[in-house]
């Protein structure tokens, strides 16, 4: 018998709205309360020059974020050459996204940690061939999930329409994280007020506001400890 994976998927209203800083903030804050931590990046387009080795970016920083030591082919089990919709950088190399390995990844992983923190790719339904797509892993991972709402005009929408497409897989939307990734946002507050009542009875998991430098310690700041608390505590 296996035990039941224990963590967190972090979805977001689109690409690049603060989904791995968010998921480094979180592997951050849940350390703190004395879990162990380990972040996965399932599909990642993509790959830099870093440090420690030619990878994607956000395998790295989801990498450094965790408590437990991983290998970046852990964190990242399916890295793509080119920084694209996935399923078109895993033709261009001939590769396949298969959710069966994604999940014996996972697996893998949080037989080795308290809590696993793991990063969709691009928004909730990203296309890994002509049939599936990220929510399909979501829904076999079965993890609660949190939603960033990248903060900026037409978040509503997104959150919203992204809120509704969780559900109606049959995962839990545990919580959500505004991100202020508009530095410039009009009317910020009373947006983040009309998402505290249209996401209900999803919890706010924190606000997290522009930052020079965005870092987990930083990120982890600005989320709601109670909130995580909480979370960890229901989400058993
Ligand atoms: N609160 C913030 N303040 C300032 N900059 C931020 C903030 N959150 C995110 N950023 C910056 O915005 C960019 C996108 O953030 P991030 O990489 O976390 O997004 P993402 O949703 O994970 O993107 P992707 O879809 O590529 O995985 C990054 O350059 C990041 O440093
Ligand atoms: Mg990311």
């Amino acid at each position: 018998m296996s035990m039941a994976m224990r963590g967190l998927f972090v979805t977001g209203t689109d690409t690049e709205v603060g989904k791995t800083r968010v998921s480094a903030g979180l592997l951050h804050a849940v350390g703190q309360l004395g879990l162990s931590t380990a972040g996965l990046k399932p599909v990642a387009a993509g790959l830099i020059e870093t440090d420690a080795g030619r990878c994607n970016e956000d395998v790295a920083l989801l990498r450094s974020s965790s408590s437990i030591a991983l290998e970046l082919r852990e964190v990242g089990p399916c890295q793509l050459e080119a920084a694209c919709a996935p399923h078109i950088a895993a033709a261009a190399e001939g590769r396949q996204i298969r959710i069966d390995d994604l999940l014996a990844s996972a697996r893998d992983l949080a037989q080795r940690a308290d809590w696993l923190v793991v990063e969709g790719v691009g928004g909730f339904r990203v296309p890994f061939d002509d049939v599936r797509d990220s929510a399909d892993l979501a829904a076999a991972l079965g993890l609660p999930v949190v939603m960033v709402v990248g903060l900026r005009l037409g978040c509503l929408n997104h959150a919203l329409l992204t809120a509704e497409a969780i559900r109606a897989r049959g995962l839990a939307l545990c919580g959500w994280v505004g991100n202020t990734i508009d530095p410039d946002m009009a009317f910020r507050e009373q947006n983040i007020e009309t998402l505290r009542q249209w996401l209900r009875p999803a919890p706010c998991l924190g606000i997290v506001p522009w930052l020079d430098r965005p870092e987990p310690a930083t990120v982890a700041a600005s989320l709601d400890r109670d909130a995580l608390t909480n979370l960890i505590r229901t989400t058993a």
